[in-house]
């Protein structure tokens, strides 16, 4: 009788133990969903819509195959952030080998947002097709009626095709750029600057490689991306429907080499995070600062501190999240890549923590709660 009274009480504690909610960050480490599988959602994002986070982001599975896209997006629902429900698969790859949208395509940092007046949620997303390594660099959009999905595929798109940047100089307009100069010639570099990319790619439409999106308090929202061989960002911004650009668009940080752009906006100031370019290998976060979306940004610094921070903790962003319910709280996003085996990525989420002169920097912190965000 013991035995199983013993037993009895081994089974509800264990039960009790799996069910019991966890609430800390463990960034780096293996983080289970509701049946006790590590999330995969990697290069992410999240929206908040009607009281509840849903975490978007890339499927991915075994070893180096793992880098292309075999399933698709999957989503996963929280109330509190660190526990999360899987939703399934949000947006699937094609099994049509003519679709865009194919298996063994590449499908990367996919962001939904809620597009108030259509009533849809909007996912955009990284496209690479299949077969031809990181050429196309489309930027996907699909739709759906329900956060949680499915999305429909409506097209893949190089941006702004025919237009120019707004903060162009007219004079480079005409420019003729002199052909074969040497890459990272002196040359090359101020023609690079001046636009030899954006003129190049003028007729088809830009490159749009890493991704990001972000919604102003206006509303408008905007594309944010690796163009310009991964040399320039452009932040274009979207139609009212949020299915398609609008032209206007403007570059930052010209041969500045950021990716990985993540925007969020404290203190009457619009503040992203990107990388540098060293593909899956992380590099040294870089902070930048501008008075508006289409404003003018400018470099301020790693704001990584302590160890590590030259290599982003060994991570790379993805998004910056606003704490509902919380005044000037943010979770920063990262993704420590496991390229050789694509789904054993791990997720790095910190707060962003502020200095005196008002910029966010980030340290990290093995296992926090969102409770850090009242100590202040
Ligand atoms: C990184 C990029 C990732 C992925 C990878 C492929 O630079 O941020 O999203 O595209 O390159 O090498």
């Amino acid at each position: 009788m013991r035995t199983f009274l013993f037993l009895i009480a081994t089974v509800f504690f264990s039960f009790s133990a799996l069910c019991q909610k966890s609430t800390t960050f463990k960034p780096g480490e293996i983080w289970p969903d509701n049946k006790g599988v590590h999330i995969n959602a990697h290069g992410g994002g999240i929206l908040f819509h009607n009281g509840k986070y849903f975490w978007f982001g890339e499927h991915k599975v075994e070893g180096k195959k793992g880098n292309q896209a075999w399933v698709g997006v999957h989503c996963y629902s929280s109330g509190n952030l660190t526990d999360w429900t899987d939703e399934g698969i949000a947006f699937s790859v094609s099994n049509d080998p003519e679709s865009e949208i194919t298996a063994g395509c590449v499908i990367e940092r996919p962001k939904v947002i809620y597009n108030k007046k259509t009533g849809k949620f909007v996912m955009w997303f990284h496209l690479e097709l299949k077969g031809q390594g990181y050429k196309a660099a489309k930027t996907g959009v699909a739709v759906a009626d329900n956060p949680t999905g499915p999305y429909n595929f409506l097209k893949a798109v190089n941006p702004n095709a025919g237009v120019w940047p707004v903060n162009y100089n007219g004079e480079l307009i005409s420019k003729k750029f002199p052909e074969n100069l040497k890459d990272w010639s002196d040359e090359w570099i101020q023609a690079v600057k001046d636009g030899l990319f954006v003129h190049r790619d003028f007729e088809k439409g830009q490159m749009a490689r890493d991704m990001s999106l972000y919604i102003d308090d206006d509303g408008k929202a905007y594309h944010i991306h690796a163009s310009e061989e991964n040399l320039t960002l452009h932040i274009a911004e979207l139609t009212d429907d949020y299915t398609g650009f609008t032209g206007k668009y403007i570059r930052v940080l010209p041969t500045g080499h950021n990716e990985a752009p993540a925007l969020f906006k404290y203190n009457n100031k619009y503040f992203m995070i990107t990388s540098g370019c060293t593909g899956w290998a992380p590099n040294a976060a870089r902070l930048l600062v501008s008075g508006s979306v289409m404003g003018n940004w400018e470099y301020i610094e790693n704001p990584c501190v302590g160890t590590d921070k030259e290599l982003t903790f060994h991570a790379q962003s993805t998004y910056i999240l606003p704490v509902e319910g919380k005044k000037n709280a943010f979770i920063f996003m990262a993704d420590r890549w496991n390229p050789e085996n694509a789904i054993d990525g791990r997720y790095i989420w910190l707060p962003v923590q502020f200095n005196e002169m008002g910029n966010p920097y980030l340290e990290w912190i093995d296992e926090w709660k969102l409770s850090i965000f009242d100590k202040k």
